[in-house]
């Protein structure tokens, strides 16, 4: 058996989906192993939730098929996939208790009552909620409330859960504890998560591997160590942290090493594959090394501003060939504003990507 036909497993072989003229979801291919938390990514329309729904059955593919556990799911509906979907809103029933909520699903499978009850009290448990089951939803915290969510959707034990923008009403703190919920639930469960998002640090906070998604397509799959560290367009270095993408000019490319101009300075960047036609160089905030500026230094600038944030300050340097942001998190200086100074990269840490 191979990884596409484990139970958990999700795969799409050039699925579309069209809205009347609006193309959501354009020729769409994915082989996602089980038991991996996957993260969708991207940025506002550019087809997140549809695809989600495209996995539950609660969207119909225009064209191409989809696969949950090797099979072939395409034309069944949400009922007859072993999928469970957390909405947005949570969409609990307000009138009835959380232990009702979380047992809804399994009442109306017919599932015995004193198993039902179990069953509810484990998932209430799993999210930290037992002795909660008596209140009503309108007596919870938002947190609480999204927990009672995703006990509801886990306590039907789908292969795949499916969990759209999960956090969005919660606020900064809570989002955090709530996120480190889910990736453990997950973990404990060995159950296939796919999370929309559309903010990159809990995307990188909670995956396995994350799809980040533009214009309706996959424009980069991997982890969030691939995704940061070898972008492959400029997009993606943009999207995923910080980056400054500047032009640069490629001397020459031998033995999987690109040598390039930037300004005066030359840097060795490790390639991987074929170079991309059109090149830019990206630079990681946090690889510049600034320090007092001396005559022999490859690149010098200016201070244009400086913000101290406590574990980092925050620079923009204007250089002769444009202007760099820059974050000292070493903190064993302080350049003010009007200073000079002279950059360090790091070789290693460089990467080109297309434009
Ligand atoms: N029922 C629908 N009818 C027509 N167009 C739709 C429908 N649902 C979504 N769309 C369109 O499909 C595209 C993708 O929508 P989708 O909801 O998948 O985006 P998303 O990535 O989830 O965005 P967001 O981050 O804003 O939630 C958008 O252009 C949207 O307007
Ligand atoms: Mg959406």
């Amino acid at each position: 058996m191979n990884a596409s036909e484990k139970a958990g497993s999700i795969r799409f072989e050039n699925v579309i989906k069209n809205y009347g003229q609006v193309t959501a979801v354009k020729d769409l291919s994915l082989d996602l192993e089980p038991g991996k938390l996957i993260t969708l990514l991207g940025p506002s329309g550019c087809g997140k939730t549809t695809t989600l729904r495209l996995i539950a059955g609660l969207e119909m593919a225009s064209a191409g098929s989809i696969f949950v556990g090797g099979k072939d799911v395409t034309n069944l509906t949400a009922t007859y996939r072993n999928v469970s979907m957390v909405f947005q809103s949570y969409a609990l029933f307000p009138h009835m208790s959380v232990f009702e909520n979380v047992s809804y699903g399994l009442k109306v499978s017919a599932v015995p009552s004193a198993e039902t009850r179990e069953r509810a009290q484990d998932a209430l448990a799993m999210v930290g909620l037992a002795g909660f089951g008596e209140r009503l939803p309108s007596e919870l915290s938002g947190g609480q409330q999204q927990r009672v969510a995703v006990a509801r959707a886990i306590v039907l034990e789908p292969e795949v859960l499916l969990l759209d923008e999960p956090l969005s009403n919660l606020d900064a703190k809570l989002r955090r504890s709530v996120r480190e919920d889910i990736r453990a639930i997950q973990q404990k469960l060995g159950i296939t998560v796919v999370y929309v998002t559309h903010d990159q640090e809990e995307a990188m906070a909670v995956s396995d591997q994350i799809i980040v998604m533009r214009n309706a397509g996959i424009e980069q799959i991997g982890s969030p160590r691939d995704l940061y560290l070898q972008p492959v367009s400029a997009f993606i270095a943009d999207f995923i942290g910080d980056a400054n993408v500047v032009d640069c000019d490629i001397s020459d490319v031998k033995d999987g090493i690109a040598e390039i101009q930037f300004g005066s300075a030359s840097y060795r960047i490790a390639i991987e594959g074929e170079i991309p036609t059109q090149s830019r160089l990206v630079i990681r905030p946090e690889t510049i090394r600034l320090s007092s500026y001396s005559e022999s230094c490859r690149i010098s600038g200016e201070v244009g501003y400086a913000a101290y944030l406590g574990n980092q300050v925050q620079y923009t340097i204007h250089t002769e060939l444009t202007d760099l942001f820059v974050i000292d998190n070493r903190m064993d200086g302080y350049f003010p504003i009007g200073s000079r100074v002279s950059l360090d990269l790091d070789d290693s840490r460089l990467c080109l990507v297309e434009v």
